[in-house]
């Protein structure tokens, strides 16, 4: 009998055996040096949590509103792309998954499963991560198929204006299936002799010149919430609260985009002291444990969201291997935080973490 899984990383090699090492280095890797990448994840080793004692820890209460949907725990779906390649029933087992841990999905735009397909799979409470392409008549078709199918929010991100170089794509050649969502463009005819065909589909297909003032057309086509995801600075934060956004996503798109930015959880609390609390805030990027979620929350995230765990749970043992995931990282944040004195998830305070820069 294989051995138990007893956290979320243990997936990660078990996904690796299960999928052609095409897919895998395409869902594993990061941008150039993948510097960030290594960072995403190490910067919380650097962050030490400050525990309380003596407090009376028998009920603990993750529940949460996001953009007012309640969910079982601050922890969502992220949006990534083709689950179709890791898994035959793709984004479909993904979004029961979801429904099963009663916690959100954000649905990628590049999803290899078509919208209308995913919200009648399941009742999960559904997001849709929106690309602003060129064809900008595609993008807002998408909006609005994705209205249509009862998708509650639309996350538009940001730092995808030409694709990150992915070199072991590149190497790889990395081919990538027809996408239904998306008519009249088939990923696989677009080959490129530099590089992978994902990044001569990119260049061919997105908006290169989508800039601030393109939240008002966003807004004009939809009546859902939009968040953007992709906010690393202060500078941006406040533009996204100028242009009058519902939302932010601190994201570098796990690593990438571009490399050497700094991890998501070192920029996150920059956000935050920009933003005063008047939206909320998203936070995505290297979280691997439960403990990482709850330095985030300490930081100041509202909501996590959680990108290659869940695809290499839906690699390794498709809708079950998801649910799985997500289940030991709410299992684990339980643990944290009772075991730091906090028994809901207002009792989480900045104090109780400490910084790399902080002074013991
Ligand atoms: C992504 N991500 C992503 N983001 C997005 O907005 N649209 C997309 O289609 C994708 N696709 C995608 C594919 C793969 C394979 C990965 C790993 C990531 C980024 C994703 O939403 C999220 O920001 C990161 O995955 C979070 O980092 P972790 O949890 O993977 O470390």
């Amino acid at each position: 009998m294989a051995a138990e899984l007893v956290n979320v990383n243990e997936f990660q090699e078990l996904a690796r055996q299960a999928l052609p090492k095409m897919y895998y280095d395409f869902y594993s890797g990061g941008a150039e040096d993948q510097h960030t990448l290594r960072e995403n994840v190490e910067a919380f080793h650097r962050i030490i949590i400050r525990p309380r004692i003596l407090v009376d820890v028998r009920r603990i209460d993750m529940s949460t509103t996001i953009l007012g949907y309640h969910t079982s725990a601050p922890i969502m779906i992220a949006p990534t792309a083709m689950h179709k390649l890791a898994h035959p029933e793709g984004e479909v087992a993904t979004a029961r998954a979801a429904a099963a841990c009663n916690t959100i999905m954000a649905l990628s735009f590049t999803s290899t499963c078509t919208v209308e397909e995913v919200a009648s799979s399941c009742n999960a409470i559904r997001f849709f991560q929106l690309y602003v392409y060129k064809r900008r008549d595609i993008s807002a078709l998408m909006v609005q198929r994705a209205e249509k199918n009862g998708f509650k929010a639309i996350i538009l991100t940001v730092d995808t204006p030409r694709l990150g170089r992915r070199e072991a794509d590149i190497k790889n050649k990395m081919i990538v299936p027809q996408l239904k969502n998306l008519e009249g463009l088939l990923l696989a005819e677009v080959v490129s002799e530099k590089g992978s065909n994902l990044e001569a589909f990119a260049s061919q297909t997105q908006d290169a010149s989508l800039c601030w003032k393109d939240i008002a057309w966003l807004k004009s086509i939809t009546n859902l919430p939009i968040l953007i995801k992709g906010v690393l600075t202060r500078e941006d934060a406040i533009k996204s609260l100028e242009v009058g956004v519902a939302g932010i996503v601190v994201s570098n798109h796990g690593a990438r985009q571009l490399d050497y930015v700094p991890a998501s959880i070192t920029a996150l609390e920059e956000v935050v002291l920009a933003v005063q609390g008047k939206i909320p805030i998203l936070f995505d990027g290297g979280v691997r444990r439960g403990t990482d979620i709850f330095k985030a929350l300490a930081l100041g995230a509202q909501a996590i969201l959680i990108g290659r765990p869940i695809i290499y749970g839906l690699a390794a043992k498709g809708e079950y291997g998801v649910r799985r995931v997500i289940e030991m990282l709410k299992d684990e944040l339980e643990l944290t935080m009772a075991l730091s004195g906090c028994c809901t998830l207002k009792d989480i305070s900045r104090s109780h973490v400490r910084t790399e820069h902080e002074r013991r």
